[in-house]
């Protein structure tokens, strides 16, 4: 398969300078694998950012957890992709559950913003995920392949996109996918990617997991022939977001 190991961590909206410089500390003395095994990307809040970037051990890289959808100007309290490539920061989260759901983020919204920012150079983490009562309805793969659609038809080229399966259910909760459960939607992307893309995006387009992912339940998600990695919540703000990058395989 040949396709890196990706671990993100997303502090989501959390963080105090102290607890930065602690957090970055950790980052910087763990004992991880090397780039060539696993790819590892940091997202704290924007405010974060730039003194992030500028601490991180060089390996590592950054991402925000949004941006905006079109070029900057008048659009109050947005960041935009152009300020993001701006400050060297490469990567980005899109489509993330919380932003779905809290902002209401259509999955065409979610589409456009992926397209604009990969226009702009950035690299993208593009979240899909079904909330508790599709899964329970039997609608999962319905879900997460129409978010998907809404991407694939405005973008060309895959090679800048990371897709993170984060069942909502599983998102702090505690509730963590079993493996076989994630095998199955990462198995049925991939399948939906070689459908409706081409075998060679599906076959190189790295699909991680996340969802109440912790050091001790890694190893297993992990050993997942469709599992190329992980994006991590609670867990990348301790100590075992260490352990989670060396389930790298
Ligand atoms: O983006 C990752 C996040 O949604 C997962 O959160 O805390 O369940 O690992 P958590």
């Amino acid at each position: 398969m040949g396709r890196k190991f990706f671990v993100g961590g997303n502090w989501k909206c959390n963080g105090t300078t102290d607890q930065v410089d602690k957090i970055v500390k950790i980052l910087n003395e763990g004992q991880v694998p090397s780039t060539d095994v696993v790819e590892v990307v940091v997202s704290p809040p924007y405010v974060f950012l730039p003194v992030v970037k500028s601490q991180l051990r060089p390996e590592f890289q950054v991402a925000a957890q949004n941006c905006w959808v079109k070029k900057g100007g008048a659009f109050t309290g947005e960041v935009s992709a152009e300020m993001l490539v701006n400050l060297g920061v490469p990567w980005v989260i899109l489509g993330h559950s919380e932003r779905r759901s809290l902002l209401e983020e259509s999955n065409e919204f979610v589409g456009d913003k992926v397209a604009y920012a990969l226009s702009q150079g950035l690299k993208v983490i593009a979240c899909v995920g079904e909330m508790l009562e599709q899964r329970e309805s039997g609608s999962t793969m319905d879900v997460v392949a129409a978010q998907t659609k809404a991407i694939a038809e405005r973008i060309k080229d895959w090679t800048n996109v990371v897709v993170a399966y984060e069942p909502v259910w599983a998102i702090g909760t505690g509730k963590v996918a079993t493996p076989a459960q994630a095998q199955e939607v990462h198995a049925g992307l991939r399948k939906w990617l070689a459908t409706n893309v081409s075998t060679e995006v599906a076959e190189s387009t790295r699909i991680i997991y996340g969802g109440s992912v912790t050091g001790g339940n890694c190893k297993e998600l992990a050993a997942q022939p469709d599992v190329d990695g992980f994006l991590v919540g609670g867990a990348s703000l301790k100590p075992e977001f260490i352990d989670i990058i060396c389930s790298a395989t």
